[in-house]
C-alpha cells in the first residue's frame, strides 16, 4: 500500500526507511544458516528493552499479537471489560475482543487526542479489567492522571504504544508506563521490522509466560512439551536482522522527525483555518497543553484538524500530496466492533466526533525534505481557501 502511493503522488503519504543496511543485515542473517527466531531476535529484544527502559522485552509477529498476550497473560476473559479510547486503531479494541471480553470507550482529550483521565475514571465498575491506552501519533497520554485513575482502583494500565517510538512523559519513555506495554514495528511505522511487535514487562515471570505463548506454548528448554495454551507468534531472524539495522541510526530516524514536524509546524502556524495538535514540551504545536518540558511528541503521525476536511484532502490528491485520515470515525462506529459491543457502552464520546470529521494526516516520512513540505503547506493552504 505504502509503495503503490509512492507511485502514484509526488508528495507520498509514508515512505519506509529501508535501504542497503538492512538488506546488508538481512544477507548475513540469511547466509548464518539459522532463518526462524534466534540469536537477532533476541539481540533486537535486548536493545529495544533499552530503548523502552524497561526490563524485558518479548518479540512477536506483529502488533495486534502483542496486545493479544499481554491481555492474555493478565488474564483479561470472558465478562471483563476493558476501557481503550475511542480514538485508536481498531486492533486496539480488537485485541479486547479476541479475549470474550467488551471494549468500554472512553472519549479522548483535545488537541492532544489521548484517552481524557477523567472519562476513564467514569467508565471504571467493578467489571473493569484494565485500561488500554494509545499515544496518538506520538503524543504522549497524560500518565500521571492515567496513572493514578488506575492505582487507586487497582485496575492495570496497559500502553498499547504502536505509535509511541520516541514519547516521552515526565522524563520518561512512553514504552515505560503501565503494568506493560507494547509496540508495533509495521512498515509504516517509525522504526520497522516490516511486520513485527513486542511486549514490555517488568518481571521475569511475565517475560517467561509470554515466551511461552508466544511459541505454542512450549516450556523452556523441554522440546515438545507444551505447558500452556499458546500460539506461533514467533518473529523471524530476518525480520529482527532488518529492526538491528534501524536501530543503529535510531537517534537519526527520530530526530529527522522532529525536524521535520518542527519546520511544518513554523511553516502552518501562520496557514488560517489550520488548527494544530497542542504543544507538547519543547517540540510542540499551538500553545503548550500543561504537560510540562519533559513531554516530548514521537511525531509517528503529523496530523492537522481542518473545516471540510474530505473535500481538502481530495484537493490536496490532486495536487499531487497523499494524506491519511486517522481515523475516520470512532471504533465503537465500525460495523465489525458494534456487534461486540454492550448497548450501555456505546454512549457518543463528543471529541472522538469531531476530531474524526477534522483530522486530517500529513505526510511525515524520514525523506521528507524542505521543499517538499514547503510544496504541502502550500498545497493546504489554497486547498483551505478555496474550500472555505
Ligand atoms: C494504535 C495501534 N495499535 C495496534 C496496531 C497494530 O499493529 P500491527 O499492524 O503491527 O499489528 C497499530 C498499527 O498501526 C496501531 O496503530
Amino acid at each position: 500500500m505504502v509503495n503503490a502511493g509512492r507511485a502514484a503522488f509526488r508528495i507520498p503519504w509514508a515512505v519506509p526507511n529501508v535501504g542497503k543496511e538492512e538488506a546488508s543485515e538481512v544477507m548475513d542473517a540469511m547466509e548464518s544458516g539459522w532463518l526462524s527466531m534466534g540469536t537477532r531476535v533476541q539481540e533486537f529484544e535486548e536493545r529495544m528493552s533499552e530503548v523502552a527502559e524497561r526490563p524485558h522485552a518479548v518479540a512477536v509477529s506483529n502488533g495486534t499479537v502483542a496486545l493479544d498476550l499481554a491481555l492474555k497473560v493478565l488474564g483479561i476473559g470472558p465478562g471483563d471489560e476493558v476501557i481503550v479510547p475511542a480514538l485508536t486503531y481498531i486492533a486496539t479494541a480488537n485485541a479486547v475482543i479476541y479475549q470474550g471480553a467488551t471494549p468500554v470507550f472512553a472519549d479522548v482529550q483535545a488537541p492532544s487526542c489521548g484517552a481524557d483521565p477523567e472519562e476513564v475514571a467514569q467508565k471504571i465498575n467493578p467489571r473493569t479489567k484494565g485500561v488500554l491506552v494509545i499515544d496518538y501519533g506520538g503524543f504522549p497520554c497524560d500518565y500521571s492522571l492515567l496513572e493514578d485513575v488506575c492505582e487507586s482502583r487497582g485496575i492495570p494500565l496497559i500502553v498499547d504504544g504502536a505509535q509511541s517510538l520516541g514519547s516521552r512523559f515526565g522524563g520518561k519513555s512512553s514504552l515505560q508506563f503501565g503494568s506493560l506495554s507494547t509496540i508495533s514495528f509495521h512498515a509504516a511505522k517509525t522504526l520497522t521490522t516490516i511486520e513485527g511487535g513486542m511486549i514490555f514487562a517488568d518481571d521475569v515471570e511475565t517475560r517467561e509466560q509470554l515466551r511461552m505463548m508466544r511459541n505454542q506454548g512450549e516450556a523452556p528448554q523441554r522440546k515438545y512439551h507444551h505447558a500452556v495454551l499458546g500460539y506461533n507468534a514467533r518473529m523471524s531472524d530476518l525480520h529482527a536482522a532488518v529492526g538491528l539495522a534501524q536501530l543503529r541510526r535510531l537517534a537519526d530516524i527520530l530526530s529527522r522527525r522532529r525536524q521535520i514536524a518542527e519546520y511544518y509546524l513554523e511553516l502552518l502556524t501562520s496557514v488560517p483555518g489550520v488548527r494544530l495538535e497542542a504543544g507538547c514540551g519543547k517540540n510542540g504545536g499551538q500553545g503548550n497543553d500543561g504537560r510540562g518540558e519533559d513531554c516530548e511528541n514521537g511525531w509517528f503521525l503529523f496530523p492537522v484538524f481542518v473545516n471540510h476536511r474530505d473535500e481538502i484532502a481530495a484537493r490536496l490528491a490532486a495536487a499531487g500530496v497523499d494524506t491519511r485520515v486517522c481515523y475516520p470515525m470512532p471504533v465503537y462506529r465500525q460495523e465489525s466492533i458494534r456487534n461486540y459491543l454492550r448497548s450501555e457502552s456505546v454512549e457518543p464520546c463528543p471529541v472522538a466526533e469531531e476530531i474524526t470529521s477534522s483530522v486530517l494526516n500529513l505526510p511525515m516520512y524520514h525523506d521528507l525534505e524542505k521543499h517538499d513540505i514547503e510544496f504541502v503547506v502550500e498545497a493546504l493552504a489554497v486547498a483551505v481557501r478555496d474550500v472555505g
